[in-house]
């Protein structure tokens, strides 16, 4: 039996819904986060299919991980039920606006900032405590965006939120390189989910045709970069972005 302990936050649909499958064929016990009432089924069949399918155990844990005694539920339960060490942390959750930002009404980017920074923050602070001096090095990877590494029209809060994750995993990756955490960021070009459903469908459209790739992403090319970079043990403070050759760095 498997001793190996992640948590993703979002990990109801999407992009998080993917790693988590991907961590439980990895061999991992995984909590998984959702927020809406209307994803508990998809939430717990995941949950299920996780189980069945690779063997491992799963918890599912609703909370708004934009807020801190939230979140601390999340970490608890955790802990609670698995025993007091985090292997990997993912930090996926995640909403966009979609909105210019002279219209903008100041509680939705503030709840913006809260959702896509803070709950990375709360997470990581509170997950901390049980990832640090293990043996085996643990894993913290955020998923930030293409919107933190280039202008992105009607994203400015979002792109203001990705640019911090990044630079925040990358100050942290320096702090806790001595305590065997390795700390990543994924930045996702533009790939299928519900977050895309929401953006003009014509607009869509027309990027999809401006990616060198020719084509959106999939979410596996999301769960790949993550199998990557927990497996790779000299990876640390870098902000990889599958995106079709949008941004080359
Ligand atoms: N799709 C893209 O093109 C793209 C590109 C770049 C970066 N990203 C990033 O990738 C991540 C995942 O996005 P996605 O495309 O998979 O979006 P999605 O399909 O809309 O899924 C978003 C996930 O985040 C969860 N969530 C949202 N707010 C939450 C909160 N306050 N507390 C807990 N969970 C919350 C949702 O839970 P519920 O189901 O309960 O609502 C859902 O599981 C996000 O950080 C996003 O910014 C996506």
């Amino acid at each position: 039996m498997t001793n190996k302990i992640a948590i993703v936050t979002g990990g109801s649909r999407g992009i998080g819904h993917q790693l988590v499958l991907k961590l439980g064929q990895m061999g991992y016990n995984i909590a998984i986060n959702y927020r809406s009432d209307s994803s508990e089924t998809i939430t717990n069949d995941l949950a299920a299919q996780v189980q069945k399918e690779f063997g491992v155990q799963t918890l599912v844990v609703k909370a708004d991980v934009s807020k801190y005694e939230e979140v601390k539920k999340l970490i608890d339960s955790t802990v609670g039920k698995f025993g007091d060490k985090i292997d990997v942390l993912i930090n996926n959750a995640g909403i966009t606006n979609n909105s210019n930002f002279i219209d903008i009404k100041p509680e939705d980017y503030e709840n913006l900032i809260n959702v896509n920074l803070l709950s990375v923050l709360h997470a990581t602070h509170l997950a901390l405590p049980y990832m640090v001096d293990h043996k085996e090095a643990a894993n913290i990877i955020s998923v930030a965006s293409i919107g933190g590494m280039m202008p992105v029209v009607n994203q400015s809060d979002y792109s203001a939120s990705k640019a911090s994750v990044i630079g925040f995993d990358r100050s942290l990756a320096l702090e806790l390189a001595p305590r065997n955490v390795k700390v990543n960021t994924i930045s996702p070009g533009m790939i299928m989910s519900d977050m895309l459903a929401g953006v003009n469908q014509d607009e869509l459209k027309a990027l999809a045709q401006t990616i060198p790739m020719g084509h959106i992403g999939d979410v596996k090319d999301i769960s790949s970069t993550m199998e990557f970079l927990i497996n790779n043990e000299y990876m640390t403070g870098q902000n990889i972005s599958p995106n079709g050759g949008v941004v080359m760095d």
